[in-house]
């Protein structure tokens, strides 16, 4: 079963998605920092799921396909992925340009996937659409839970980081977790995703508690 099976798409849109999946799938076949194509489509899974449970909650409707291109797109013109992102931008324009996109629709998607990142949100605290705001939470989901533990631990090795340093506290992946990772589900937009965090934050806090527990037991033996 296809994610964006839902009643509300036209036909020219779900063979867009398609498109755009194999397209994402193509940019990101080098990343081993947690950006690969499985981030992607939980982003967008995750997106939809939002989107219908706060359309009932709040009985308002919300631009479906917007959000799912924009979850499809939300890493690829980022600076950890790319150096250029001008360039990057340009490129993912025309493509969207080569699948008929209007351009309010094409402003739309980048008003969003420029805004989502956690840092770049924090020095700017610019405005989200509330399309955007489903789309970042989303993202933020994907960072928490069993899956963020283990997208944690595969970024830090990616940047050669130790598991854990309780002299130094700036370094190391189990740090990530009081920088960030504790702190998400009070950052989310929607009471949804808010609900969803919950489950995912706890584990994350028993994690990290027995990781430190364990971590203590070591006794060197010379
Ligand atoms: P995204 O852009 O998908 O929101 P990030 O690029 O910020 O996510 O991070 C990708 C993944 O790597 C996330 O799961 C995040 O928690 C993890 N990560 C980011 N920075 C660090 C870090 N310094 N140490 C460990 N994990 C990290
Ligand atoms: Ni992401």
């Amino acid at each position: 079963m296809v994610i964006w099976e839902a009643k509300m798409l036209t036909d020219w849109q779900k063979s867009s998605l398609v498109d755009i999946d194999n397209y994402i799938q193509n940019e990101l076949k080098n990343d081993f920092s947690g950006h690969d194509i499985e981030h992607i489509r939980r982003v967008v899974f995750l997106s939809q799921q939002i989107t219908e449970k706060e359309q009932a909650i709040n009985r308002t409707n919300y631009d479906l396909f917007l959000i799912l291109v924009s979850a499809y797109l939300h890493d690829v013109i980022d600076d950890k992925i790319v150096t250029d992102t001008e360039a990057k931008k340009e490129e993912v324009s025309h493509y969207l340009q080569s699948l008929n996109f209007s351009d309010t629709l094409i402003d739309d998607v980048f008003l969003i996937i420029e805004r989502i990142s956690f840092r770049k949100n924090k020095e700017k605290k610019q405005l989200l659409t509330n399309e955007g705001k489903i789309v970042q939470d989303a993202d933020r989901l994907d960072a928490i839970g069993a899956i963020g533990i283990g997208r944690a631990f595969y970024y830090g090795s990616n940047r050669k980081q130790p598991m854990y340093d309780d002299e130094k506290n700036s370094n190391g992946v189990i740090q990530h977790f009081y920088d960030k990772l504790f702190l998400l589900k009070d950052k989310l937009n929607t009471e949804t995703a808010k609900m969803m965090a919950e489950k995912r934050h706890n584990m994350m806090v028993t994690f990290v508690k027995q990781f430190k527990s364990e971590w203590n037991e070591k006794t060197p033996f010379f």
